[in-house]
């Protein structure tokens, strides 16, 4: 019940640092999970898997080119590259358009996003 204390997880696991741990959830738990393992030199066990990428800062932008018709445009760093692609004429995968199907996830081969 309720939130688990990283401090209490040697009384209720006493091996936890000999265990491969796989942990999935909100991003304070993995954060202290995260934390906790790298204090007891276990960090290599730990295994997460977020939700959503942690904190995401805008950039400030670039030229991105479209592999698939070779079309270069500029992109700012705060406009989804799924605009930046249509409005340049590419067409793109897509669905939901609200970051929770991934139909618009396409690979990166250079650069970042
Ligand atoms: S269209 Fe991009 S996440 Fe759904």
């Amino acid at each position: 019940d309720g939130l688990l204390a990283i401090s209490r997880l040697g009384e209720l696991v006493p091996d936890w640092a000999e265990r491969e741990t796989w942990a999935c959830g909100p991003a304070g738990l993995l954060d202290a999970a995260e934390e906790h393992w790298t204090e007891h030199g276990s960090r290599e066990r730990l295994h997460t898997e977020r939700f959503r990428p942690g904190v995401v800062v805008a950039g400030e932008g670039g030229e991105v080119t479209f592999s698939t018709t070779g079309r270069t445009v500029a992109a700012d760093g705060a406009t989804p590259l799924l605009d930046i692609g249509e409005e340049a004429g590419v067409l793109m995968p897509s669905g939901c358009r609200m970051g929770i199907c991934f139909g618009c996830v396409t690979p990166l081969k250079a650069g970042a996003v």
